[in-house]
């Protein structure tokens, strides 16, 4: 790689899940600390970082079609834009990486972001260089203060897995279960309610396994760091993803009745609705336990909305197994969920086992399970219509005078009226369609 000028503006495309959002945002302000900006709209950047996704096929693909991409646009743009590739392909592939794409300057893991500065420094001397160690020195303390954020924003609390379900890469790539200090946290929260932020989405591959010792040295789980942040006076919402069925405790249960700021909304990943395929999957829970933990959130918030996800065609998976999760589906009734064709990842167990499933199959399989889920989720809409709420407003819509927010139950609403971003106001919900919910405006709640 020829030494090349310093970046001005910058590009970071996140894929996969929330915590790469973050991720992102973080890597963001590590580049705006240095100097560089971020590139307008329709400009092409000088630098652009891909925050990469592993958890399915297509996902690690679509990092060789995009570097592509980026390279072309460069080309039409005649210039060389810095190619970084951070995130869990990264950490899975990033000597591969290397090899097959000479763009690529620098292969950054997730668990080393904090390093990047350091890495560009050495690309533009031409230096091409691989970084994904997953090291001790703590990330978040050496990186930079949050800058304005949205409306709604991500807090990573906990981070990594030890769960090893066997399908999934995460374990692999995000390393060992890990929390974050609770005073780091309730620090970085007031940090972003102070730029901007009304809804905090607390986030971890494990949220609710978080873990630490409160001001007075009490051990606490993620109900204790939910109360404390209830405190803040200007932060109105709370919500947490993802949480594990096996790490659920009394007490966070036992908050979603008695915390006002802790949103009705529940997404507990179940997979599978047949105990042998669950099982296979390392899952240890069964369709029964699942089940009687989802009464139990219920009893304490009636109208808690529940969400989950599911992989169709796990290895062995025989028709009867697959009615057993539109069974469990019909005993839910999920207001909304993410399935998923098993997609076997490369160096887990589940990829080298007999019987993997035909790729028709997974089809057809996927949309029977689609279908059974759309049903409910447009059923669970149209049930809140004629419901009063408070919708938070993230952006406005495409109509003039139209705003787009969220539910309590993190449905999207839309309605007309007098309103800013960054504003909760009380409605009607008067219309439900398949994927979002029309309004009436009754009164601002505040400023
Ligand atoms: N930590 C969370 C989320 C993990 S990844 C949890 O345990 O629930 C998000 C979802 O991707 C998983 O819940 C699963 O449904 C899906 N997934 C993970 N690995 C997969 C694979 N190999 N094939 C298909 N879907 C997968
Ligand atoms: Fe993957 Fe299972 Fe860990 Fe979730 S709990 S991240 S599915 S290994
Ligand atoms: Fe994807 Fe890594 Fe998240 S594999 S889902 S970006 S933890």
């Amino acid at each position: 790689m020829k030494p090349t000028k310093s970046p001005k503006t910058y590009r970071v495309k996140s894929f996969g899940c929330q915590m790469n959002v973050y991720d992102g945002d973080r890597m963001g302000e590590l580049l705006e600390a240095r100097g560089i900006a971020p590139a307008s709209e329709g400009e092409d950047a000088d630098l652009v970082v891909l925050n990469t996704c592993h958890i399915r096929e297509k996902a690690t693909e679509k990092v060789y079609s995009d570097i592509g991409r980026v390279e072309k646009a460069g080309r039409l743009a005649r210039k060389k834009p810095m190619i970084a590739v951070a995130g869990c392909v990264a950490q899975a592939e990033g000597e591969e990486i290397m090899k097959r794409a000479p763009a690529v300057g620098m292969v950054v893991g997730p668990q080393a972001y904090h390093r990047l500065p350091d890495m560009l420094e050495r690309a533009v001397k031409g230096e091409r260089s691989t970084d994904t160690d997953m090291p001790e020195d703590a990330k978040f303390a050496a990186l930079p203060k949050r800058r304005k954020v949205a409306p709604t924003a991500f807090l990573t609390v906990q981070e990594g897995c030890d769960k090893f379900c066997t399908y999934c890469v995460v374990p692999y790539t995000r390393g060992a279960e890990i929390s974050r200090p609770y005073s780091d946290l309730v620090d970085e929260a007031a940090k972003l309610v102070d730029a901007g932020a009304r809804e905090i989405t607390l986030l971890g591959q494990n949220v609710n396994a978080w873990s630490g010792e409160d001001d007075k040295g009490r051990e606490v789980g993620l109900d204790g760091l939910v109360r404390e942040l209830a405190k803040l006076p200007d932060l109105a919402r709370i919500r947490y993803t993802t949480s594990h069925p096996n790490d659920m405790s009394d007490g966070l249960i036992a908050a979603h009745g008695e915390v006002d700021k802790l949103m009705p909304y529940l997404h507990l990943p179940v997979q599978s609705g047949s105990d042998r395929v669950l099982k296979a999957m390392n899952r240890s829970h069964t369709a029964d336990s699942y089940l009687k933990l989802l009464d139990r959130f219920r009893d304490a918030r009636p109208d808690i909305a529940l969400s989950g996800d599911f992989i169709v065609g796990f290895p062995g998976e025989t028709e009867a197994e697959f009615e057993e999760t539109l069974a469990l589906v019909d005993a839910v009734g999920y207001a909304a969920a993410f399935s998923f064709k098993y997609s076997p990842r490369p160096g887990t167990p589940a990829a080298t086992m007999a019987d993997q499933i035909a790729p028709d199959v997974m089809d057809e399989r996927l949309q029977r399970l689609q279908a059974r889920l759309n049903r409910d989720q447009a059923a669970f809409n149209a049930a809140s219509v004629g419901r009063v709420c408070d919708v938070l407003v993230e952006r406005k819509g495409k109509l003039e005078g139209q705003w787009l927010g969220k539910s309590p139950w993190l449905q999207s609403v839309h309605f007309t009226g007098d309103a800013a971003i960054g504003d909760m106001v009380r409605v009607e919900l008067t219309e439900a369609g398949p994927n979002s919910l029309g309004a009436r405006v009754l009164e601002k709640v505040d400023a």
